[in-house]
């Protein structure tokens, strides 16, 4: 059967993808950003995932306001790199896997969430910053990856709980996945920051600090957190953050595991442009 054997969380800030795109991540302003994913790509290479089923939101590229799903799983085989502007990213193109997205579309679906299967979709910053932090400049990416885009660009976005729930129902469907695959899930997205408005720029170190204590620690209680503390506290665009709760859910401990998860490493770092740069390793036991 196929396992989940960690989760890890990261920011995904656009400017982090320019940054490695320009070569500029020795500079003093970004040096200190990149060096908290050393051993994140270290980590990632010894691991050596099967799979990566990743959390992410689109913005507005591969969907538009003229279509909302706020649960889209990828099925293609492969995924293009979205053209947000600026032409499209420097970096592979994302290949996927349909049979274990299929698998866990059917299973995840008929455990009562309604996703949205998207065989075709490009993918933008959102997915393609959280694997250049962890994978650096590679040819191809390590292994196959399953995107799943969640809706938090476009009110209403869905709740903390409703993603912590939909997180173990994504581990019911990988691990019932009838082959032997070492499977990894990211939650990605975050943390405190607002782009527009009085408020853009801000920025809740003591937020985001009890945000990382509790989603290792108490994972239930913070999923109860509703949408309005989140807006309040961590800024309109925070709203990211309720990703991280998906990919949390999917861990041993909240699901019948008695040991609680190794924190393989943890970083965070302000500023990187207008956001708070969160990251975490979580390993299954
Ligand atoms: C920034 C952060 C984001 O999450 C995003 O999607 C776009 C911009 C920023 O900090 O500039
Ligand atoms: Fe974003």
């Amino acid at each position: 059967m196929a396992r989940i054997s960690a989760s890890v969380y990261t920011s995904h800030v656009p400017a982090i993808g320019a940054a490695l795109d320009l070569g500029k991540t020795a500079e003093p302003y970004w040096q200190p950003v990149f060096q908290g994913y050393d051993f994140s790509k270290q980590w990632l290479k010894e691991q050596k995932p099967d799979v990566i089923f990743l959390v992410y939101n689109d913005h507005a590229n591969a969907f538009s306001l003229d279509l909302i799903p706020t649960f889209a799983i990828g099925t293609a085989a492969e995924f293009a790199v979205a053209d947000e502007g600026w032409g499209p990213r420097p970096v592979p193109k994302v290949i996927g896997h349909p049979k274990l997205a299929g698998h866990i579309a059917q299973s995840v679906i008929q455990d009562d969430f309604d996703l949205t299967i998207v065989n075709k979709m490009d993918i933008d910053h959102g997915l393609t910053v959280p694997l250049s932090l962890m994978c650096g400049h590679p040819k191809a990416w390590p292994c196959p990856v399953i995107p799943f885009a969640v809706n938090v660009v476009q009110y209403p976005a869905p709740s903390g709980r409703r993603c912590y729930m939909l997180g173990k129902a994504i581990r019911k469907a990988i691990e019932s996945y009838d082959e032997p695959l070492n499977v990894q899930i990211w939650g990605t997205g975050g943390m405190s920051h607002q782009l527009q408005g009085p408020r853009a720029g801000l920025i809740n170190k003591e937020f985001d600090t009890d945000f990382l204590d509790r989603l290792i620690a108490d994972p239930e209680g913070l999923s109860k957190m509703p949408h309005i503390d989140y807006v309040r506290e961590a800024g309109s665009e925070g709203i990211e953050l309720v990703m991280w709760l998906i990919a949390r859910g999917a861990m041993n401990d909240v699901n019948g595991g008695s040991k609680p998860p190794t924190v393989r490493h943890r970083f965070y770092h302000v500023p990187a442009s207008n956001t708070a740069v969160g990251h975490l390793i979580l390993e299954n036991n």
